[in-house]
């Protein structure tokens, strides 16, 4: 972690020497990156079209916390992705432009690099993709590919650093690339179950939390392993796959409503009515409210919820077996989530173009 921070400060010391001297001769002057993960986490990989380098990952860290990414320019990717708030909000459900309400809990962004598919219905195949679905959507950010690009391009700013980033101004690809990689740099490991599990400290971890850690592994048990699964070279706590754990079918529809499709949406195949991606448990304590449909707050509640699922026709086979939990033995397995709480990403907030100083 301290490296981390290290590499931070270095990276912004890095660019602001780019920009400082940044004219057309200077521009290769980007270069690309290799992030060290912190304990827990697999390795890094960054799709062949967008390699991390620094500038691209300070521009996206801009263009993170920019409300100019909206149409009412008062919203940004930070405003229900939180770095306060886990890089999740409290919320049960997003609110976006002109206060609509959406429908769906807001996942955190915290390790999303390690999420094979994005959204919970796994409609986006990678970060670059997904950005560009909230700045767009009309309940979230409600704004216009095009107008969003020519807007910034007017702060010399970004154009500067999209220069060295893309060696072109701005637009709403690029914007999407530079946020993706600057994502892929929101990582949070080195919990106590890391420092446990793969970092050998056996006291890192309370009796009560390895109690708990014990059940959510035993398949004859919790077996919550099963989906939120992690091995000695992956930590995600996700299987990376979609499940029918029944959330929403226990809801009375009114006329016309349906049961929520999930993977459906996306597939068309009767299999998948109702499965949802499997969330990664890590800094779970820091996400709350739980579930698509953002239900509850209670981690116990949600563990009881997930121990059997919801009854539904489609209701994932691996709740067959009917499981029982002591209260004691759940307060144990929300120990273990908590102790997955890892350390959050260190960097400084950054200045955005054209907010403090006027725009050329
Ligand atoms: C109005 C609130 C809101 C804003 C603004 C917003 N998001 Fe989201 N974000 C959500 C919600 C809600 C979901 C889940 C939607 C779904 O799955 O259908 C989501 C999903 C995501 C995911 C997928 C995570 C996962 O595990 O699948 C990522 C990554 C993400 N948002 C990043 C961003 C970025 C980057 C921005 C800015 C360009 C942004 N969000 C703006 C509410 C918001
Ligand atoms: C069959 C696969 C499966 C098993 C087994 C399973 N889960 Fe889940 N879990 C999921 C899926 C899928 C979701 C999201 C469901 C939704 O929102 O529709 C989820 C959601 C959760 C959430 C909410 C996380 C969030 O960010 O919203 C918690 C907490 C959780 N599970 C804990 C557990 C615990 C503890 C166990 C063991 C007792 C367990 N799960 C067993 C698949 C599973």
């Amino acid at each position: 972690m301290k490296r981390k921070r290290r590499y931070f400060q270095i990276s912004l010391l890095v660019v602001f020497f780019i920009i400082g001297v940044g004219t057309g001769a200077t521009l290769a002057a980007d270069r690309e990156v290799v992030i060290e993960v912190p304990l827990g986490l697999p390795e890094l990989v960054s799709p062949a079209d967008n390699p991390l380098t620094l500038a691209k990952i300070e521009l996206g860290k801009m263009l993170y916390f920019d409300p100019r990414l909206s149409k009412s320019c008062g919203i940004s990717c930070a405003t229900c992705h939180d770095p306060q708030l886990g890089y999740s909000n409290a919320a049960p459900v997003a609110v976006g432009h002109q206060h609509a309400v959406g429908v769906m809990n807001t996942p955190t962004v915290l390790n999303s690099a390690y999420s094979t598919t994005l959204f919970w219905d796994g409609r986006a195949p990678s970060l670059e993709d997904q950005a560009g679905g909230p700045m767009t959507a009309s309940v979230e950010m409600a704004g216009c590919p095009n107008e969003i690009a020519q807007n910034l391009n007017k702060f010399a700013e970004y154009r500067k650093l999209s220069m060295i980033a893309f060696g072109e101004y701005l637009s709403f690809a690029n914007i999407k690339k530079a946020i993706g990689a600057f994502e892929r740099t929101i990582l949070s490991g080195n919990s106590a179950f890391d420092k446990y599990y793969y970092g050998n400290q056996k006291a890192a971890m309370s009796e009560a939390a390895i109690r708990g850690k014990k059940l959510f592994d035993d398949p004859e048990r919790g077996n919550c392993k099963k989906c939120h699964t992690y091995t000695k070279t992956d930590g995600y706590f996700s299987d990376n796959m979609f499940h029918n754990v029944g959330i929403g079918f226990d809801v009375k529809l009114k006329k016309g409503e349906e049961y929520p499709p999930g993977r459906y949406a996306v597939t068309k195949n009767p299999a998948d009515k109702g499965r949802f991606k499997t969330p990664t448990l890590r800094n779970v304590a820091q996400t709350a409210p739980y579930f698509h449909d953002g239900r509850t707050y209670s981690l116990k509640e949600a563990t009881i919820i997930c121990l059997n699922g919801i009854p539904n026709n489609n209701l994932d086979p691996e709740y067959k077996t009917k499981r029982k939990l002591t209260d004691r033995e759940l307060e144990d397995v929300v120990e273990f989530m908590k102790a997955l709480t890892g350390e959050m990403p260190m960097f400084a907030i950054p200045a955005i173009p054209g907010y403090k100083q006027v725009s050329n």
